[in-house]
């Protein structure tokens, strides 16, 4: 099978096209014809080497597709021809390639309607945001919480979930992204280029942090009393907070087919949309890593494989 891999930790130049061996199911697995795959932050700081170095090469990048079964492994709950999708299990890579084996019980059926793209896009950023916004900061209706980095990925789902929670939504994004974010709901937008956030807004009950460094510790500051921060862009740990009357929080993003087929619900409902796509061939993962190393990007960047 075709793939994009890289044999030793570095910049975008260490990505390969080019072909790998044909993975088969083991128990509980399925192998599947990949249509669809995405770009996400952890697969250049994975290439960089900024996480865990990897255990063996060559590594294939991508945590998330949507495609097509073609081998059913022993006790693995799904028919040859079924279109199914998801993320892979922790600790387990490679969606840029044109075949997967995983975990059947991850996954779920993709709706007969809605194109492999377009899941595929919404699966790792729906089970984020909803572990983020409903299971950690528990947000409730009502509430006010500030979303930093409305117009990425994550971000872009979690104010559509928070807008139909019922809280009053204030995001930040640079003024180019400004009518983006409003057409997802945001009710107040912060262009943090020209304005520092921490005087714009106050008195939240949540912020959920997608950006991390700086922005991730000066967001205690417009907490009220009691708040919760959610964080996914500083580490496997929340920072340490600023002032002890409010909670930092660091979403444990496990997988799971319910979660799929809820984010799948949550489309076919129209309580969330397909964020804007970029479509990159496999070929060209290189430039589509480099887009998102930028961290300048609106909604996602997607490999179309079939
Ligand atoms: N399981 C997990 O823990 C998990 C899962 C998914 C993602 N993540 C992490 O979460 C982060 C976000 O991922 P993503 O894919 O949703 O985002 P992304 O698509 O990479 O988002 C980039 C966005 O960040 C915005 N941005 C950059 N600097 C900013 C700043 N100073 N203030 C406000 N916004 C800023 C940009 O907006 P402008 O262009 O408008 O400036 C851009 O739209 C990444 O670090 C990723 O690795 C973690």
């Amino acid at each position: 099978m075709k793939a994009v891999y890289f044999d030793e930790h570095g910049g975008s130049e260490v990505l390969k096209y080019g072909d790998l061996p044909n993975p088969t199911a083991g128990d509980g697995e399925i192998v599947a014809d990949i249509h669809a795959a995405s770009i996400n932050g952890a697969d250049w700081k994975v290439r960089q080497g900024s996480y865990a170095p990897v255990a063996f090469f060559p590594y294939v990048c991508g945590r998330d597709f949507s495609g097509v079964v073609t081998e059913v492994g022993a006790g693995a709950d799904f028919e040859v021809g079924d279109e199914v999708f998801g993320v892979l299990p922790v600790g387990q890579e490679g969606t840029y390639c044109e075949k997967v084996a995983t975990k059947a019980a991850v996954l779920a059926k993709k709706p007969a309607e809605l194109a492999h793209i377009d899941i595929d896009a919404v699966s790792l950023i729906g089970l984020t945001a909803i572990i983020s916004i409903e299971e950690t900061l528990k947000l409730k209706t009502g509430e006010k919480i500030l979303i930093q980095g409305g117009a990425g990925g994550v971000a872009g789902f979690a104010i559509q979930l928070a807008k139909h929670i019922g809280a009053y939504v204030v995001t930040t994004a640079s003024e180019h992204n400004h009518e983006y974010v409003r057409g997802l709901g945001a009710d107040e937008i912060i262009d943090y280029n020209a304005v520092d956030f921490t005087r714009a807004v106050s008195d939240c009950d949540a912020v959920f942090e997608t950006v991390g460094g700086d922005i991730g510790i000066k967001s205690f500051n417009i907490l009220k009393p009691g708040g919760r921060a959610a964080f996914i862009a500083s580490g496997m740990k929340s920072p340490e907070p600023t002032r002890n009357d409010v909670q930092s929080l660091r979403p444990v993003v496990g997988r799971d087919r319910h979660y799929m087929e809820r984010v799948a619900d949550l489309l076919k409902q129209g309580v969330v949309t397909v964020p804007q796509l970029q479509i990159f061939d496999l070929k060209n993962a290189v430039e589509a890593q480099k887009i998102s190393e930028s961290r300048h990007l609106r909604g996602k960047l997607m490999l179309q494989i079939r």
